[in-house]
């Protein structure tokens, strides 16, 4: 295994992201070019992709041995967790970029053979920078995040998007609707990265959503451990680094007293 020098590569990464951010802030007055993906609510703009390019010309003239994974597929094509991989989402939360300019936010984790080394979530407007060296703690910009105390069901905030207690093609509408009533109140700030990054400093108790790519989690998800919350998929098994997820992020024992009272005690499908 290669020895890396990860508060180099934090640093290097941090300003990268910060930089990158300046320059979506300086693009708010031009006009932007707007496509669909897989659906007319799957947005993407000419920035999400100068932005992957950014980092990768970045990454690639600075590290030329570690591998990218980017949301745009400006990277390299990933089969493997092998050797130090970043993973990239330039702007999670294009339809909020694009809507409002604002609440949207850069992803980066950074991993080696499959092991996370380095995560920051990048809320550009904010100004808050999110970040974790594993195992040295994580940090909103300079402030050190506390570990995450266990809150009460009734008293929890969650991170829910209404799509998944309407009709859906990925999990009975009734399945989350107790949940829903149980707690004080949900939220859905439609950015995974922010949503995660509020989970790992407190202000969200728990966080869910059936489908997330890797770029959307990878760095949320080594925020969160690194507070001692917990991260999962839906059924409370291991994330699979490389693939699409259902995802459910936590404060400890709220983690286990939702995954086991509401979401395994009705959902059949346990994958
Ligand atoms: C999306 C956002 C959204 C989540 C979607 C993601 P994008 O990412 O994180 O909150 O619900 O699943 O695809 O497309 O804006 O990078
Ligand atoms: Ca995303
Ligand atoms: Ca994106």
């Amino acid at each position: 295994m290669k020895v890396e020098n990860w508060n180099e590569i934090s640093n290097k990464a941090m300003q990268w992201t910060k930089e990158a951010g300046e320059i979506i802030l300086s693009s708010f007055s031009e006009e932007r070019m707007i496509n669909f993906k897989s659906n007319p609510s799957d947005l993407v703009t000419d920035m999400d992709q100068k932005t992957e390019q950014f980092f990768i010309e970045k990454i690639k003239s600075t590290y030329p041995t570690h591998k990218i994974l980017g949301e745009e597929g400006f990277g390299d094509e990933v089969t493997s967790q092998e050797g130090t991989l970043w993973i990239i989402d330039p702007i999670d939360g294009t339809m909020n970029f694009v809507h409002q300019q604002r609440n949207f936010a850069i992803s980066i984790g950074i991993y080696q053979d499959g092991v996370g080394k380095v995560g920051i979530i990048y809320d550009v407007v904010a100004g808050e920078l999110f970040h974790c060296i594993v195992g040295s703690g994580a940090y909103l910009n300079e402030v050190a995040l506390p570990k995450l105390n266990s809150v009460p069901l009734s008293e929890a905030v969650i991170g829910l998007n209404s799509t998944w207690v309407t009709e859906n093609k990925r999990i009975d509408a009734e399945v989350l609707a107790p949940l829903v009533k149980a707690v004080r109140g949900t939220r859905s700030y439609g950015s995974a990265a922010i949503e995660m990054a509020y989970v790992a400093s407190g202000r969200l108790d728990a966080y869910m959503t059936l489908r997330l790519s890797p770029w959307d989690f990878a760095a949320g998800i080594l925020l969160i451990q690194e507070v001692s919350g917990v991260a999962t998929n839906l059924y409370g098994k291991p994330i699979k680094l490389l693939q699409q997820n259902p995802v459910f992020v936590g404060k400890p024992v709220l983690h286990d007293e939702i995954l086991h009272h509401f979401i395994l005690k009705q959902s059949a499908d346990h994958e």
